[in-house]
């Protein structure tokens, strides 16, 4: 009996090993470090971070503070997604160098394309700074007189900060604001564009593959940091040279197979993995299905008008990109949530949750809290939606309602204070360049015409006709001259005059109403956190994701999405050709790779079976904001990049589920045929150290 006991003890270390998880890289001592090594690291958790010498993290970049990437030679060069990359890929590319379709390579330093804007973000180190932050915070202040402690506390310790004159210091909040961690970064501002595959190789499979396995996408793209002479960062400057990093990852040509050790190390973005139930059966049940309505409708025109033009094609790539994103993941998501049966289960923790109140004599202090979520949740979710929905309407979909809603801040700002024209005109005067650039106004009146419903009874496309902002110098006219002419002209504009009561609205009680109704929630989900820790001392928490540098470790792993069916953790290029639709826009092959598939041209890319590897799948919990992430091997080279999740696993971001939750990664052998073999850019391979760790 005792001997079984043992074996089970074992048996459910293993399975929690696998429980998910994104770790502050600063705190992997102890349980961590045990448990990477119970999966095959041999890493410690000091060559992951550390302050003192380099380690992992200082080849670990936050991309444009969106995406990852990391360094992979000693002259700052980089790799991030293709779908990372994407919006500068399309800034460059034009009708005659369309570099979307036909891919990028600068065969030299001279060939690499700066890109105004773009920043590459580094950790130096990470301090738990709670005590001084919540210095002089107690229970009997209001939740309002708590953040403003908590500010000014924090914009004391971040003036004292040691740092070196080119860095910066930044605060952020953990488990719901009971915990505070300092981060001191140095910001690289010039990035150039160094190579990028055609979009039928970066972005293979599009809509239809994306969140999806069997993937075979190779979605990477390669930039470089440059640095002054002194190898600190500085703005675009000819004069700047490649950045010496203190660490770069060496590129393994090992491969994987189920069952290796597989850590991501990135910047994921937002998670709630702490909802009460009744929050769960909100989101999936009435915010994402109308949000998902309104994306469908605005990329039913936007998707017919780029496959008919290839200028509409290049124009609204990006923005495209956006909107089909997040539209495919809610679907996936209230799938998810609904097939795992999650809300029950959620409901299940909860009745154990309030059980172990009850045996810690916790029911008094935190017994309110599930019964006040189901109160406010009830009170929270028609406003929620409303918010929501006319942020999808006005500033994510529809360009003219955008255009007409900065230019609403912009009266406000200039009727608050009219000395802040000049510089309220510079801000509007930028958007309004932003939006034209990729512009076609049939486009975007199409979309009107189909997300306007969902927002307002009153819909009327005459105002395209009639409107100064659907042409740029029109648009731009309307700001110039003093202040009283200026917003004459504007109160005078079709478009305006239609949207600006749904903007006041918006501001003056939507808005105000939603702010009201939000913030007990934020402050109960706080509580909620810490008489979780409270009541189930023994649970394994990590905090949610908020844009920090973050570990997450599992293994090469597939996985069975249903009865009979199991997806092999890794695909291959002739999963590619078998996809291969000539002339699509999804799955079309360029040629040249059809050929390298023919003629078997691999180099030394080719897995132990003599097939190229494309893509593979891990245990890693990730979420957005991960893309770009290294996939790093048991001592530290480089072996994917990740860049999705799997369809049956999107809810992750509320409910990870071990079982069938995966993170999609591209495998970095992939990369190095298409650089090598597909571009002809040997260059670049030269430039980074390959090694066989499996080799020895
Ligand atoms: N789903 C991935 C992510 O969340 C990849 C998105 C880019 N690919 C695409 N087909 N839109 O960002
Ligand atoms: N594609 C996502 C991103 O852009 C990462 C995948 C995910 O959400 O897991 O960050």
């Amino acid at each position: 009996m005792k001997y079984i006991k043992i074996v089970l003890f074992f048996f459910v270390v293993q399975i929690s090993a696998q429980q998910g998880g994104m770790w502050i890289p600063s705190l992997l001592e102890g349980m961590n470090e045990q448990e990477m090594t119970s999966l095959g690291s041999k890493l410690t958790a000091k060559d992951i971070y550390n302050v003192n010498n380099s380690s992992l993290k200082d080849a670990i970049g936050h991309f444009n503070g969106g995406c990852t990437s990391e360094i992979i030679s000693p002259k700052g060069l980089i790799l991030t997604n293709h779908h990372c990359g994407f919006g500068q890929i399309q800034a460059h590319s034009t009708l005659e160098n369309d570099y979307l379709k036909d891919g990028f390579w600068a065969m030299n330093l001279n060939e690499e394309l700066p890109n105004p804007g773009l920043y590459v973000e580094f950790i130096v180190r990470i301090e738990d700074v709670t005590d001084s932050v919540l210095l002089g915070v107690n229970d009997s202040l209001t939740e309002r007189e708590k953040q403003s402690i908590i500010t000014k506390n924090g914009n004391a310790l971040q003036k004292t900060t040691e740092k070196e004159a080119w860095q910066q210091t930044k605060i952020k909040s953990f488990f719901q604001g009971n915990q505070f961690f300092l981060f001191v970064t140095e910001r690289f501002e010039d990035i150039r564009l160094v190579g990028a595959p055609p979009t039928n190789i970066g972005k293979f499979g599009s809509d239809t593959d994306n969140w999806v396995f069997p993937r075979h996408t190779g979605d990477f793209s390669m930039f470089r940091i440059y640095a002054d002479k002194n190898n600190h960062p500085a703005k675009y400057s000819k004069d700047n040279v490649p950045y010496k990093p203190k660490h770069f990852l060496p590129v393994s040509l090992d491969g994987v197979e189920e069952g290796d050790f597989t850590l991501v190390f990135g910047f994921p973005g937002t998670t709630d993995e702490y909802l009460p139930a009744v929050a769960i059966k909100h989101i999936t049940q009435e915010y994402n299905p109308t949000n998902i309505a309104i994306r469908e409708a605005a990329l039913k025109v936007i998707d017919a008008k780029m496959k008919e033009s290839d200028a509409i094609r290049i124009k609204y790539a990006s923005k495209q990109a956006r909107i089909a994103n997040y539209w495919k993941k809610w679907i996936g998501e209230n799938l998810g949530i609904q097939k795992s049966n999650a809300i029950e289960k959620r409901q299940e923790f909860e009745a154990t949750f309030t059980k172990a109140l009850q045996e810690n004599n916790l029911t008094e202090k935190y017994g309110n809290i599930l019964p006040e979520f189901d109160k406010l949740y009830t009170d929270f979710a028609a406003i929620n939606i409303k918010r929501r929905n006319f942020i999808e309407v006005f500033l994510v979909t529809n360009e003219l309602m955008s255009m007409t809603f900065r230019a609403y801040q912009f009266e406000q700002a200039v009727t608050k204070n009219p000395k802040d024209l000049d510089k309220a005109r510079a801000s509007i005067e930028n958007t309004l360049k932003s939006i034209h650039k990729n512009y076609d106004v049939t486009v975007d009146k199409g979309v009107f015409e189909n997300v306007m419903p969902f927002y307002t009874k009153n819909i009327d496309a005459t105002i395209y006709d009639k409107t100064a902002f659907t042409n740029l110098n029109t648009a731009l006219g309307l700001f110039n001259g003093k202040a009283k002419k200026v917003l004459k002209k504007l109160n005078n504009d079709a478009a305006y005059q239609y949207a600006k009561p749904m903007i006041e609205a918006f501001y003056t009680s939507i808005n105000k109403e939603y702010s009201e109704k939000n913030a007990p929630i934020v402050a109960l989900q706080k509580e909620y956190m810490k008489a979780l820790m409270e009541a189930l001392p023994n649970a394994r928490y990590f905090p949610d994701a908020n844009s920090t540098l973050r570990v997450t470790y599992g293994q090469v792993r597939g996985y069975a999405p249903r009865d009979a069916v199991y997806y092999n953790p890794v695909s291959y290029l002739d999963g590619v050709i078998e996809k291969y639709i000539p002339g699509d826009y999804e799955f079309d092959v360029p040629e040249k790779l059809r050929e390298l598939y023919k003629t078997k041209n691999y180099g030394e890319y080719a897995d132990k079976n003599g097939k190229v590897p494309v893509c593979f799948l891990g245990t890693n919990h990730t979420t957005g904001g991960n893309s770009g992430s290294p996939a790093i091997d048991a001592e530290g080279n480089l072996i994917g990049l990740n860049f999705d999740r799997v369809w049956e696993g999107t809810m992750s971001d509320m409910n990870y589920d071990p079982e069938i939750c995966r993170n999609i990664m591209v495998d970095l052998r992939y990369v190095l045929f298409i650089v090598d073999k597909y571009a002809g850019a040997t260059h670049l391979i030269d430039e980074m150290t390959l090694v066989h760790p499996k080799k020895k």
